[in-house]
């Protein structure tokens, strides 16, 4: 069992980070960590709509890699903070660049069937209000969607400028279920 995991947090210890250690931890298997405002050479979409009409991206820098990692996932785990109510800023620059897989509507070969799993963590600073990760969860569930990965659920952690994985047990406990959700539906 191998997962992709793209963590969208700028601080490697924050608590986005903790959130997917102790997922990855549970879940077990093989696993590749992109870490958005780490990786190298991701040059933003430009829509020049050359994946219209070929499934490949015109721009030939490090995210050629990321597009193999995904294709030989059968996880995906999508986890980020949010950023005035969306992803955080490297990330959206990262997730565009799958434009390449939405235009699979256009090029009318979308795979009929998801072809993978997925998953969503996000961590809010703010303490709990309404539709505080409604953004990132638009952009997120769609994004999973596009990419053929069945969304298993998604977890969220409010109040990180307070809170943490730590003095949440309740979160954490929602992080194990959902990877030992994910683990039983690649049949472990
Ligand atoms: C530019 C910026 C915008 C933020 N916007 C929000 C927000 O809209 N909602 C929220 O709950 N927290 C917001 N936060 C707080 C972060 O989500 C919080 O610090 C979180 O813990 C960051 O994740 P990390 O611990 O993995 O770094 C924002 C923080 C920054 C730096």
């Amino acid at each position: 069992m191998k997962t992709l995991v793209i963590n969208g947090s700028a601080r490697p210890k924050g608590h986005t980070s903790q959130m997917v250690q102790l997922f990855l931890d549970t879940l077990g298997g093989e696993y590749e960590i992109i870490d958005a405002y780490r990786v190298q050479n991701i040059a933003p979409c430009t829509d020049c709509r050359y994946c219209w009409h070929k499934k490949e991206c015109q721009i030939k820098d490090g995210m050629q890699e990321i597009y193999q990692k995904l294709e030989a996932a059968d996880n995906l785990v999508l986890a980020s903070p949010m950023y005035f109510h969306s992803v955080t800023g490297k990330m959206k620059i990262l997730l565009d660049r799958f434009q390449v897989y939405w235009a699979g509507h256009v090029r009318n070969d979308m795979p009929e069937h998801p072809l993978r799993k997925g998953a969503i963590l996000m961590v809010g600073g703010a303490s709990s209000f309404p539709n505080q990760f409604l953004g990132g969860e638009l952009v997120l569930k769609n994004l999973l969607s596009d990419l053929s990965a069945e969304c298993l659920g998604q977890v969220c952690l409010p109040n990180s400028d307070h809170d943490s994985l730590g003095i949440r047990p309740d979160i954490a406990q929602q992080v194990i279920a959902l990877a030992k959700k994910m683990k039983a539906a690649n049949g472990e």
